[in-house]
């Protein structure tokens, strides 16, 4: 094998030959602009819709294996950190590298409280839409709106000044997620109980009645916990490549949040933990699987067995596999089993020998077990991605922040093939 870590291309068009270097696995797609037919030729580009085979970045943050079925952050595997860390913790460790002290997570917590609340006007924004309103449309929006409170978060170059959006969003995408539901339902909105550990407060803000303290089972806090941890980040998905094209502008976390959520929000994304208990509802029974996996392969409809399949696992998603086991933990702490999680394991069980899902190496992912689990909690389902987001957002926060601080990175602006009509004259 050559010791030349480098690719030679020879332009046919014009049999003059190029000396690519391969870095990090990858060519420079800039290196092709140098093989032109002569001087007037803009050069080659590569072509990747969809940036299947595309790098936009150098990240330390997370690595996945598809192949391996391998998830780790800052090279811890995310099976060590959900069992023996906190949703904060994980958040700290995005942001930072390491895995704070337990002074670093006191201070990290503190800077989180202290921006655990909303500005009044919040409320009147978020009782503005309709009762039937999907609360990711309103977490967009909200987070949008939020910008406009704190005009100072536009100094994104300011590591203190981003620091302390950080900490707002954090603190705050719990709040409007759980008054987005209590809009919906028509309950007055609760606020933060300061006595309360972050993950315990959502629970509270969502849940709390007319008592003074609402302190969810500890299991079950453990449990949320465990999945705000599996959902934190995932490095480029789509979400995520969103928030840095957004950030590339030099706009506010604000607005790059709400961008975010919003490619979140749709089915092939974090919307689709909402697609899978819409599927196994519609499904109904066991018997109904076998009919509806042959209409799935038969492509009827262009239907997806929602919650499988990933662009980059071609393995059993790892976060899948946890979420199935804290599903019986679940049902087992609230005593009750969801005759739909039989239907999901029916689906599993027969999809994962079929060869239509094994050929094209589709698995369960991060998506097809979470919503039994908070159904179980008794989240409504419009819900379940909101809950994708509140996790998701300290992995956004970041990769913005390490794009911001990249020198190798400006504003996002893709090139294209232009197929339109190239010149014509009106003729008036
Ligand atoms: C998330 O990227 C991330 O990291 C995302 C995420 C994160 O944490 O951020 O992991 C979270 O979004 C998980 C994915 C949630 N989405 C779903 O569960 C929706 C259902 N799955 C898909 O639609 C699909 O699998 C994607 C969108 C997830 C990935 O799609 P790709 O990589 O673009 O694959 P593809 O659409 O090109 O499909 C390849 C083949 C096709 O068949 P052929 O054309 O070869 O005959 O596989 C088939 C597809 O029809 N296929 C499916 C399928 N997913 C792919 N067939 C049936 N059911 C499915 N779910």
């Amino acid at each position: 094998m050559s010791t030349k870590n480098s690719l030679t291309i020879t332009d046919n068009r014009t049999s003059k030959t190029y000396e690519l270097p391969i870095v990090d696995g990858t060519v420079s797609t800039m290196g092709l602009r140098a093989i032109k037919t002569d001087e007037k030729d803009f050069g080659l580009m590569g072509y990747d819709p969809a940036f299947m085979n595309t790098a936009s970045c150098r990240s330390s943050i997370t690595f996945i294996d598809g192949d391996e079925g391998i998830l780790r952050h800052r090279g811890y595997p995310i099976e060590q950190l959900a069992e023996k860390t906190t949703y904060l913790e994980v958040a700290y460790l995005l942001m930072n590298g390491e895995l704070p002290s337990a002074a670093e997570l006191e201070t990290f917590s503190a800077e989180i409280s202290a921006e655990s609340s909303l500005h009044e006007n919040m409320k009147g924004f978020i009782q503005s839409f309709l009762p039937n309103a999907h609360p990711m449309g309103m977490l967009i929006a909200a987070m949008g709106a939020l910008g406009t409170f704190y005009p100072d978060a536009k100094q994104v170059l300011d590591a203190k000044v981003r620091r302390r959006q950080i900490a707002r969003i954090i603190a705050q995408i719990p709040i409007i997620a759980a008054w987005s539901y209590r809009h919906g339902v028509g309950k007055p909105f609760v606020n933060p109980d300061p006595s309360l550990g972050y993950t315990a407060n959502f629970l509270s803000m969502m849940k709390r009645g007319s008592e003074p303290r609402y302190a969810a089972h500890p299991d079950i806090v453990k449990a949320l916990d465990v999945l705000f941890i599996l959902h934190a980040d995932h490095e480029q998905n789509c979400s995520t490549n969103t928030m840095r094209a957004i950030g590339s502008s030099q706009a506010d976390p604000f607005s790059a949040v709400a961008g975010a959520a919003a490619a979140l929000y749709g089915p092939l994304h974090g919307g689709a933990n909402e697609a899978v208990l819409h599927m196994l509802n519609e499904i109904g029974t066991i018997d109904a699987v076998p009919q509806f996996i042959k209409d799935i392969k038969a492509g009827s409809g262009g239907r997806r067995l929602m919650g499988f399949g990933h662009r980059v696992y071609k393995n059993y998603d790892p976060r899948a596999k946890v979420i199935k086991s804290l599903a019986d933990r679940v049902f087992d702490i609230l005593g009750k089993q969801n005759p739909l999680l039989q239907i999901a394991r029916e689906l599993e069980r027969i999809a994962l020998q079929d060869e239509y899902f094994v050929k094209r190496k589709l698995y369960p992912n991060v998506d097809f077990y979470s919503g039994l689990i908070y159904q179980a909690l008794e989240i409504p389902i419009d819900l379940f991605p909101v809950m994708f987001a509140i996790p998701r957002a300290s992995g956004w926060l970041a990769q913005w922040e390490e794009l911001l601080m990249d020198k190798e990175q400006k504003i996002a602006r893709p090139r294209q093939i232009y197929t339109g009509i190239m010149l014509r004259d009106i003729k008036r």
